[in-house]
């Protein structure tokens, strides 16, 4: 059993994981610029027609800044996500991550860039079957490599800190299979967190589970924020959306509405809000 309870507001990852943690060493002030998108577009070729999926999106989010995207399905919200995190390129437009055009980057140097600096969490949990927990959560330290990451023990060190991070300690050894969706989701995150990025990103992680295990997924989140990380969370939960410092609402590919968690409760006093998802 744990002494600190990590979903307790008031623990901190210090708390957790002591004063030495890597989790808790500040942000390189590269990173500090946050994340900028001007006017993206995205257009899917479909046969000889083309569909929009993208009309000129522009945002931006400050470091250490809670997220929360909503909308309907299909309304554009994992497109902007990919598209933040460089996995899909926009048609027009520009990202600045990190005080760089991610857009002027090579295949190769994304792919590096991503690893160091973005943590993804999807739906499904995408772990891989036949490794355990501990495995799972390792392998984005072997993908890094020695030369840059971490090495040998110190991978298996951090691993397990992050497990235990995620109340999974005594998982460690357990296959996914063996895990309940939560559990899995739960591992999941602490796979996001192995190289300590600073931009956490999440499409839909609580979209497979039940509304109790979703609440402390999404307090996990909460508290990577206050930590100083960066989230952006995308779910249908309004509920959950509700929580973020940021809500930012999304319609047919452009932003309906986008507002601050205090701006918010300024406007509900006047009028009942109105969230919508699918
Ligand atoms: N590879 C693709 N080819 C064609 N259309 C796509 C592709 N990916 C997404 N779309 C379309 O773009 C729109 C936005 O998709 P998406 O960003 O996944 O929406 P959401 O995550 O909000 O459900 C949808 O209408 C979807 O069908
Ligand atoms: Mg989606």
């Amino acid at each position: 059993m744990l002494k600190l309870n990590p979903f307790s507001t008031d623990t901190t990852l210090r708390d957790i994981l002591g004063k030495e943690s890597p989790f808790t060493t500040p942000l390189p002030a590269a990173l500090k610029t946050g994340i900028t998108l001007e006017n993206v577009t995205k257009v899917y070729p479909m046969g000889r027609r083309t569909y929009q999926a993208l009309g000129g999106v522009s945002l931006s989010i400050e470091p250490g800044e809670f997220v929360a995207i909503v909308g309907p399905s299909g309304s554009g919200k994992s497109t902007i996500l990919n598209i933040m995190t460089g996995i899909d390129k926009p048609t027009s437009g520009k990202i600045g991550i990190g005080g760089k055009d991610i857009g002027k980057l090579s295949e190769n140097e994304l792919a590096r860039w991503r690893g160091e600096n973005v943590g993804i969490v999807f739906q499904f949990f995408q772990l891989l079957p036949t490794l355990t927990a501990l495995e799972n959560v390792m392998l984005p330290l072997h993908l890094r490599g020695s030369k840059a990451g971490y090495q040998g023990e110190e991978r298996r060190q951090r691993a397990l800190a992050n497990l235990r991070m995620v109340e999974l300690f005594d998982h460690a050894h357990h296959l996914p299979r063996e895990l309940s969706g939560g559990e899995q989701q739960r591992v999941a995150i602490a796979r996001a967190l192995a190289n300590d990025p600073p931009i956490i990103v999440a499409d839909e992680p609580t979209g497979n589970l039940d509304s109790k295990t979703g609440e402390l997924i999404f307090k996990i989140f909460r508290q990577l924020a206050e930590e100083g990380k960066t989230v952006i969370y995308v779910t249908h939960d309004t509920n959950l959306a509700r929580q973020a410092r940021r809500l930012i609402q999304v319609r047919d590919g452009a932003i309906l509405s986008d507002e601050s968690v205090a701006s918010r409760y300024r406007s509900s006093e006047n009028k009942s809000e109105s969230l919508t998802g699918d």
